[in-house]
């Protein structure tokens, strides 16, 4: 029987606990041991961890948040912690290290790699949906869904008062959740870090869109996802703007950290659920240093590097249903 450690690190994200369970049901099954570390990499430096059965697993597939907690720990870069990290490790005999997190997550566990033996397995899980190698991320679909819920209650006050909002949606330095969002909101205009080009065409488009719009309708509502880290100076520079170029009153609203909290969404229960599974049932196998991610419904196993050697590319379909929809004068 083997033993298993896993860990959640970097930004949580909904549905980490429903892999946390099937990691330690699909253990259980094996008879293999399970200890989850906490606190992320700083649980592997400290020899933070308790040990995880199936009881502790109980009702846990709904809950958001991580149950092992999560941190983002800069001191793991280095050779020193590595190394403290596999004495750990080895200390534990665990066999196989199962890291759910984003692409620093995942560095970390590459830089592990150089200085322990036993097996590493990437799960991606992050709302940005940043990783390579994968369809979507754990907590992605989440972080959709609860960013259109507040985007569809904007709308309502926007409707009320004919008036602009800006709405910024988290995604890092990505536009997947801001794409995702502004489509499933109907929203007007959506700026994105793949597809920006400048302050001024952005202004000169969006100004151009509203008054074409407000010719033909009257005074309307008009909502503009905005990612974030995207907009230099911020989103209050750019609601200045847009009220000196419409003549009319911009109210900025900034989701934040909503977006990473609640119940998961099915689709992120189901694929955290077998990514759990099928990371276990590779432990005692040649594959290590690779992230089990989900390609066409089924699990696949990537190199760990690949997960965030280059940017991951929007959906081509997505964009150009957006670019048919919105951010236009039809619109
Ligand atoms: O990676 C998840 C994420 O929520 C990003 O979308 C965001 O940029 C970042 O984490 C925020 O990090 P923190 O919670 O450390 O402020």
């Amino acid at each position: 029987p083997k033993t298993i450690a896993v860990l959640t690190s970097g930004g949580d994200a909904p549905g980490m606990n429903a892999c946390i369970r099937a990691i330690v049901l699909a253990c259980e099954r094996e008879n293999y041991t399970v200890y989850g570390y906490l606190h992320g990499y700083n649980g592997l430096l400290n020899q933070e961890y308790t040990q995880l059965h199936a009881e502790r697993v109980h009702n846990l597939n709904q809950l958001g948040g991580t149950i092992l907690h999560s941190a983002r720990c800069r001191e793991f870069k280095t050779q020193d912690a590595a190394e403290r990290a596999a004495a750990n490790l080895d200390a534990l005999e665990v066999d196989m290290l199962i890291v759910i997190g984003g692409d620093g997550s995942f560095r970390g566990a590459m830089h592990l790699s150089n200085y322990w033996d036993g097996q590493i397995i990437g799960i991606p899980g992050t709302i940005d949906n940043d990783i390579n190698g994968t369809d979507a991320t754990i907590g992605y679909y989440t972080a959709i869904e609860t960013a259109v819920d507040s985007i569809d209650k904007v709308r309502d006050t926007a409707d009320a008062f004919e008036r602009i909002f800006l709405v910024e949606v988290m995604g890092r330095h990505a536009g997947f959740l801001g794409l995702s969002a502004a489509l499933a909101s109907a929203s007007d205009f959506v700026l994105l870090p793949e597809l920006f080009e400048s302050e001024a065409a952005t202004l000169k488009q969006i100004g151009e869109q509203l008054s074409e719009r407000r010719e033909q309708r009257g005074n309307i509502s008009y909502i503009i996802v905005l990612a974030e880290n995207l907009w230099p100076g911020g989103i209050n520079k750019l609601a200045e703007k847009l009220q000196s170029l419409t003549q009319s009153e911009v109210r900025p609203v900034i989701l934040g950290h909503v977006q990473r909290g609640g119940a998961p969404v099915s689709q992120d229960r189901i694929m955290a659920m077998k990514l759990g599974a099928h990371a276990v049932s590779l432990a005692g196998s040649q594959t290590n240093c690779v992230m089990v991610g989900e390609r066409y419904g089924k699990p696949c196993e990537v190199p760990l590097p690949v997960t965030w050697s280059e940017p991951k590319p929007l959906s081509d379909s997505d964009v150009n249903t957006m670019k048919q929809l919105m951010n236009n004068r039809y619109a």
